[in-house]
């Protein structure tokens, strides 16, 4: 009979962008975030859940659920209004409160060093991260938070999902200036971030020899589409192109093969110093956190030129457009798959297995523990008038999810924890606050007038009370 390791991470994940609004309070200097054009109908991340001034009760909230571990990211606008120069004060003492209310609880504080929200500051000074003074500033930054907080936290992530800026980040979703129409440009920056990230490592080895940092990466494993073998050599390629390229640097200090060819067929060049490779060999992260929400299903595509403006000013609410960004011609496109779960519940189709394939594959490749720093089921919820929240199609997914793990665990994956998307009720980052993944709901909707004085009052969702016996039984209830 499986068990969960005694000191398994149970416990949930959140953004500083995307939970804490007060994007103006006690110093805090814009984001990218602050400004960047929302999507129709959806709200800012300007008030976001308010967790500025509600960490107290949110916390206390996540103790009940009796969980281990909270997943979180420090806003780096905080601590440097401008990205560097000045530190504010204001910004270090709202993060040792809150770390000193985690451990108030016994929760074990998972800090991602950056989440998305660059300092708008920054942009404007240095353009991207093709311009390696970024990354003098990131690991600046980086210093401040070990000196601060080396006694706070044990567990430190380099940068959320290093791949979705450069996948996504390209066309809609993260701010900054990338150059849709200039691919070299574009994996300057991934260098750049990925070299940041090794220098992060050796410098939190250095400064705080009793934490352990592992970078964040968003992991999405390729099913081949068919038994052709041209599928599985797609889903290979995909896999190293969208997954293997953003860890095997920092763990074996090389890029995968496959990718150079991709660069080559792509008339790719990326700009990289003498020295950089030497950086990333003697780096070594202590564990792979990962991100995942399903895997994907990946078709052959031959080779022809993409044509990167149609993805200008989409609207990337649009499913058909996030699967068109999938596209990588030469390797292989994003197609629907029949075989996953249809959740009884909601009717809507999803991949529990995708925990256990990815986390096996990461384990096995990397021989590093893994921990899950994100997954979940975004939904609309309804608060009923007794306040109650019955979100039982997302209980379905992480019951489902968790025996997954589970079953993996069998198996021998070397994983550490299981903190999903969200604790409590933010911001997404394409579809406003009504698209919900916590176990704790704030009642407030796309209004931001409104959420500018709103009470924000927090609700126990079903999904709190199942989970809190989940994590009370170390995974064995799971009714
Ligand atoms: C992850 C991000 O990709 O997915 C989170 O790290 C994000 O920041 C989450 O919120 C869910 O996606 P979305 O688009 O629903 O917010």
């Amino acid at each position: 009979m499986t068990e969960f390791p005694k000191n398994f991470l149970w416990g949930g994940s959140s953004s500083s962008a995307q939970i804490e609004g007060a994007y103006d309070v006690d110093g805090k200097g814009l984001t990218v975030w602050d400004v960047r054009k929302i999507n129709p109908g959806t709200c800012s991340f300007l008030y976001a859940s308010d967790f500025y001034h509600h960490y107290k009760e949110d916390i206390a909230l996540m103790a009940e659920m009796g969980f281990k571990a909270y997943r979180m990211s420090i806003a780096w606008a905080r601590i440097f209004p401008e990205g560097e120069g000045e530190i504010n004060p204001k910004g270090i003492e709202f993060y040792k409160n809150v770390f000193n209310e985690c451990h108030k609880y016994g929760i074990e504080p998972i800090v991602t060093i950056f989440h998305f929200d660059l300092p708008l500051a920054l942009e404007k000074k240095y353009g991207d991260w093709s311009n390696r003074k970024m990354m003098d500033a990131y690991l600046n930054y980086c210093k401040v938070l070990f000196e601060n907080f080396k006694d706070d936290v044990k567990y430190w992530l380099t940068y959320n999902e290093q791949n979705a800026l450069i996948f996504f980040g390209a066309v809609d979703m993260m701010g900054g200036t990338f150059k849709v129409n200039d691919p070299s440009n574009l994996y300057t920056q991934a260098h750049v971030q990925i070299l940041a990230q090794a220098k992060a490592i050796h410098l939190c080895h250095e400064m705080c020899p009793d934490a352990k940092i592992g970078p964040a990466p968003n992991i999405t494993t390729s099913y081949p589409a068919s038994s052709n073998p041209l599928d599985t050599i797609a889903a290979m390629n995909m896999d190293d192109l969208r997954n293997n390229f953003y860890i095997d640097p920092l763990v074996f200090g090389t890029y995968p093969g496959s990718v150079w060819k991709y660069f080559r067929d792509n008339k790719i060049t990326i700009q990289i110093e003498e020295g950089d490779f030497e950086i990333m060999k003697t780096c070594k992260p202590d564990f792979i956190g990962f991100n995942c929400y399903g895997n994907d299903t990946t078709e052959y595509l031959p080779f022809y030129e993409q044509d990167f403006s149609i993805f200008e000013g989409a609207n990337n609410q649009d499913i058909s457009y996030l699967i068109k960004l999938m596209e990588k011609p030469g390797v292989g496109k994003a197609v629907r798959n029949p075989h996953f779960m249809k959740n009884s519940v909601d009717g809507n189709s999803y991949d529990p297995y995708c925990i256990r394939v990815t986390a096996r594959r990461l384990n096995d490749r990397y021989r590093l523990p893994v921990i899950v720093t994100e997954n979940g089921y975004g939904r609309r919820d309804t608060l009923e008038a007794d306040g109650t929240i019955h979100d039982q199609y997302r209980i379905e997914h992480l019951r489902e999810t968790i025996k997954e793990i589970k079953c993996g665990i069998e198996e021998g994956i070397d994983i550490i924890g299981y903190c999903p998307w969200s604790a409590v009720d933010l911001v997404s980052t394409r579809e406003g606050i009504s698209k919900r993944y916590g176990f704790i709901y704030v009642d407030r909707d796309e209004d931001d007038e409104k959420a500018k004085t709103s009470e924000m009052k927090r609700y126990r969702k079903d999904s709190f009370y199942w989970y809190k016996n989940v994590i009370a039984s170390n995974g064995e209830n799971l009714d």
